[in-house]
């Protein structure tokens, strides 16, 4: 049962039969990790914005994931039966307004008021999907589009515009570089072939660039984790397959070759000229648009294995990133650590080393030690007798400890100090 309003971003939904987000959902719409420069998701959108500071984008990044059905459907030519209408896949806030579940989504009130030749955007969206560790309801997507005016010289301009994009020693396999159109895969009757052709190499040599920088960046940080793997001073190796995008024509994928797979990365095409003429663009507008999912891409960068990880509100998840770094996540457990403490006095001309304590911890209790910590040494005014304390926490990954199996571990850590460096236990 919802209740008869919902406020979202300062603006309020008469609910109705539609309205199927639940709380948790609305939820999820103010925590905005792409704004966050120390959390993974907003790391990786530095990042990629990073390739496109000085090349005429715009940026938006505070759109409201509330949009209409005709922002995210009806504008960009999804039919009336479209699968991703249903309300088993998308969440409706009513009959008429949604969570976006693309960026494109933005794509019109873009092209209605970008002043630059291009734009970038990045946004929280939201679909209904499977559960599984790459999958979740929310989720991230960065939108790219770049336009054209119609003139003798266009092809001279975007021939230049093309070669102002850096380039790369990637491995591309593109079938249809040449002949970027085919009877499936159709051009648009507004441009002609040549116009066609050399959008799709500024929009393909764009991606292949932008790709380019965020896998060398996962690749760098993949070997400063200590991973030796050949595929890591391999060239990168990406393929462009046919795809299909009510609002673009032709549409491609790019797909990367990363760890023995082909990934998919992103979506893009030659916008629709309806699309353009719908958002007031004139008839001698013309341009290309892309979008990337953020999540599965952060997913390989910082070596996170799970989807969920990123809106986990725990500290030992957000302390180990920081803007503008891309290090490898090192896991933690979920199930509860036993502390204990170790106190004793150090014989007289005996000196222990931190290392000779935590080699003897690890042999008894090997990986279920998560820390140990050295909190305190003092040496008696009096007797002059120093003493040290150490605290343990035992914790696992993957089970729950008993208080019984870590007495007879930390007894056994406590015997070996005796007995090998004769300690007196306090
Ligand atoms: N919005 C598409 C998706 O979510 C990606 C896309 C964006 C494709 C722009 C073409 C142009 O899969």
């Amino acid at each position: 049962v919802y209740p008869e309003e919902i406020s979202l971003d300062g603006k309020t939904y008469k609910t109705d039969e539609w309205t199927n987000v639940p709380p948790y959902i609305l939820e999820l719409t103010q925590r905005r990790l792409h704004h966050d420069n120390n959390h993974p998701i907003g790391i990786l959108r530095e990042l990629i914005e990073k390739n496109f500071k000085g090349m005429g984008y715009t940026f938006y990044n505070d759109f409201t994931p509330g949009v209409t059905t005709f922002q995210n459907f009806d504008v960009l030519g999804f039919p009336q039966d479209h699968p991703g209408r249903s309300k088993s896949d998308t969440y409706y806030l009513n009959k008429d307004n949604l969570l976006r579940t693309h960026t494109s989504a933005h794509e019109h009130e873009c092209f209605q008021t970008c002043e630059t030749p291009g734009y970038v955007i990045s946004a929280d969206v939201y679909r209904k999907d499977e559960i599984d560790r790459t999958h979740y309801p929310a989720f991230h997507q960065m939108e790219g589009a770049r336009i054209w005016t119609k003139s003798d010289k266009l092809e001279e301009i975007i021939a230049h515009d093309i070669e102002q994009i850096p380039k790369t020693n990637i491995i591309v396999e593109d079938p249809f570089r040449e002949n970027c159109f085919n009877e499936g895969n159709p051009k648009q009757d507004y441009m002609t072939d040549n116009e066609v052709y050399l959008v799709s190499v500024h929009l393909k040599k764009t991606i292949e660039y932008l790709v380019n920088q965020v896998f060398e960046a996962a690749r760098k940080s993949a070997k400063l984790a200590g991973s030796t793997e050949p595929y890591l001073n391999e060239p990168l190796k990406i393929r462009w397959v046919e795809a299909y995008f009510p609002w673009t024509a032709p549409s491609w994928e790019i797909e990367v070759w990363w760890k023995g797979e082909w990934l998919e990365c992103c979506g893009c095409g030659i916008v629709r000229q309806q699309v353009l003429l719908n958002s007031g663009l004139g008839e001698e507008k013309l341009g290309w648009a892309f979008g990337i999912g953020l999540d599965r891409i952060a997913m390989l960068l910082f070596g996170i294995p799970d989807i969920r990880l990123f809106w986990t509100l725990d500290e030992r998840f957000g302390k180990q990133f920081s803007s503008g770094n891309i290090n490898t996540f090192a896991p933690y457990s979920k199930y509860p650590g036993i502390k204990r403490d170790i106190s004793f006095w150090l014989p007289k001309d005996v000196t222990l080393h931190n290392n000779e304590v935590m080699d003897i911890v690890r042999t008894h209790a090997g990986d279920l030690t998560e820390s140990v910590e050295n909190i305190d040494n003092f040496v008696h005014p009096k007797t002059g007798k120093r003493s040290q304390t150490y605290r343990l926490n035992y914790q696992s990954m993957d089970r729950n400890l008993t208080n019984s199996e870590i007495n007879v571990l930390h007894n056994n850590v406590e015997q070996d100090l005796k007995k090998l460096f004769d300690v007196e236990i306090r």
